[in-house]
């Protein structure tokens, strides 16, 4: 897929390197790898968790390195790409509507630099003590208008937590956990943390995690919960066009059906 040229941007070492390893010709080994990773990448189809949506929260600060991830994300093989911005009551209180103009706009912007690639807005919410009005006011962004991306705080649990999944369950609306391998409070309770999958939440990987963005303890967490088949969805949670970077040095092996093409 043709994607944005910001050759034009890079320091001239970094852009050397990128040609010396662009004309290199590559082992089989490393074609196996390639065909492995883009087959990984294509079986996902959507990207259902990403902050490229500028200006709004901790992920692409402009339009420029929004468009960045987005053609980096095009580039791994992504057909379908979702922005998930924060909201969150003490540090991004975005409101659906808000957000709606500020991904229109952008989406201009990606036409604009001839990317092909189909875009959605949702939002991943903190729980919080702003969650219940958001659940209240009937405007949630949801994936696909039954599944909703939440996250919870990492260094300590949510008091309310039982009562929200509840909430949500009346409500016909389906929880996606994201990245459960990162939660501090969890690494010495891994059945509490399989229980949440019996209180109705799907579990979100993400996907930075098996390249070791997290650390090695969360990388482990992250293959025990793979090897339990506690995964249901994966995202790739990219903040920065490095990250977006990071995943493509990967090599992807995973083999696991995931339900990201129902989106
Ligand atoms: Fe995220």
């Amino acid at each position: 897929m043709k994607i944005f040229d910001f050759s034009a941007s890079l320091e001239p070492l970094t852009a050397f390197v990128k040609n010396a390893l662009a004309i290199a010709e590559p082992e089989a080994g490393d074609r196996d790898a390639a065909a492995s990773s883009a087959a990984f990448f294509n079986s996902l189809t959507a990207d259902m968790h990403a902050h490229w949506l500028p200006g709004v929260d901790d992920g692409a600060a402009n339009t420029e390195q929004g468009l960045e991830m987005v053609g980096g994300l095009c580039d791994l093989g992504f057909s379908k790409l979702i922005a998930t911005p924060h909201i969150m009551a003490d540090r991004y209180p975005n409101r659906p509507d808000e957000l709606q103009e500020i991904f229109e706009e952008f989406q201009w912007a990606v036409r604009g630099a001839g990317l092909e690639v189909s875009l959605h807005l949702a939002a991943e919410y903190m729980l919080d003590e702003g969650f219940e009005e958001h659940l209240e006011s009937d405007a949630l962004l949801t994936l696909d208008g039954t599944h909703l991306l939440v996250e919870m705080p990492l260094m300590h649990p949510f008091p309310r937590l039982h009562e929200v999944l509840f909430q949500l369950k009346t409500r016909g609306i389906q929880p996606i956990l994201a990245h459960p391998e990162r939660y501090l409070y969890y690494r010495s309770d891994f059945s509490g943390l399989l229980a949440l999958k019996e209180k109705g939440c799907l579990f979100q990987l993400d996907l930075l995690a098996l390249t070791g963005q997290y650390g090695t303890v969360v990388k482990k967490q992250a293959n025990k919960l793979l090897r339990r088949g506690a995964y249901e969805w994966a995202g790739t949670d990219v903040h920065h066009p490095r990250q977006v970077e990071r995943l493509k040095q990967h090599t992807w092996t995973i083999q696991q059906a995931w339900l990201n093409p129902g989106l």
